[in-house]
């Protein structure tokens, strides 16, 4: 009987490529980080507290540096992209901001998912450009929020769709370096988990009546959606919505 050779395993899908997330110190970020590495690349993570960054840089290994950045300082992203020698895939998912009614909200909170999300984003990869290669890809961070606002927050859901629009025209104009948006809806990580316990628990149980898979999300769940969009080549200018069937109902 002739024993079966064991299958040629795959090519690592990111060998020698380098990777940027800003906001890679936890949450999504993170873990898009964590699969990049698993997946060959060399990874520089970038956010605001050293410390975060410096702990989940030792947690990925050797593959991986880290750098301070603030996306809504544009000199803070400039010395962060000169450190930085070549760009295959950025991802963005770093941002802060408040989330409310229009009619409770003071000017400057309403202004901060634009200020931080939409600006922050904007800025990054306008300071990055220099460095994507011809074949580079840029994930840019949305929330399916964009197209059914869970509750009153006129002005996060209006920034979300304008994120989405942004990914869309910056695809025109950086082709052939690809734009992708990536949507998610309500994921059970760390964001939600600084939140309070009883705002967090209501929101999950919204989740589970919205959506039509009855759960939130893991922020696993949406680091494969990028990892898609950074390998496949022919994506460009879409939105993917990994929420669970949130946006259907
Ligand atoms: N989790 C969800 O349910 C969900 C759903 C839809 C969309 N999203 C979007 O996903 C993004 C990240 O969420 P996450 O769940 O991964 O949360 P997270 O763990 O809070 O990640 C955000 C990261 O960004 C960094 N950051 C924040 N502001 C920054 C700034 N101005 N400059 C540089 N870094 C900054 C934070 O670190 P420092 O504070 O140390 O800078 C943090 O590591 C947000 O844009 C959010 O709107 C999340």
């Amino acid at each position: 009987m002739t024993i079966p050779s064991a299958p040629t395993p795959l090519p690592a899908p990111l060998a020698d490529r380098d990777v940027v997330i800003i906001g890679g110190g936890s949450g999504i970020g993170l873990e898009v980080a964590r699969r990049a590495v698993a997946s060959g690349a060399r990874v520089v993570i970038g956010g605001r507290s050293a410390g975060k960054l410096e702990e989940a840089a030792k947690s990925l290994g050797e593959q991986v540096r880290w750098g301070v950045v603030d996306t809504t300082d544009q000199d803070s992203l400039a010395a962060f992209f000169d450190s930085i020698d070549r760009i295959d895939h950025l991802f963005t998912p770093a941002a802060s901001y408040q989330v409310g009614p229009m009619r409770e909200l003071t000017d400057s909170e309403a202004e901060s998912p634009f200020v931080s999300k939409f600006w922050g984003q904007y800025h990054a990869v306008k300071h990055a450009t220099a460095k994507l290669t011809s074949h580079a890809s840029v994930v840019l961070m949305s929330g399916a929020a964009s197209v059914r606002p869970p509750a009153a927050a006129p002005a996060y859901v209006a920034c979300n769709a304008a994120i989405e629009g942004l990914g869309r025209g910056l695809a025109v104009e950086l082709a052939p370096v690809r734009v992708n948006v990536v949507s998610p809806g309500t994921i059970d990580g760390n964001l939600w988990a600084q939140r309070p316990a009883h705002i967090r628990q209501a929101s999950f149980a919204q989740y589970e009546r919205d959506a039509l898979l009855r759960r939130p999300g893991t922020e696993s769940e949406i680091a494969d959606a990028v990892l898609f969009l950074f390998t496949n080549t022919f994506m460009t200018g879409s939105t993917l919505y990994p929420d669970g069937g949130y946006a259907l109902r």
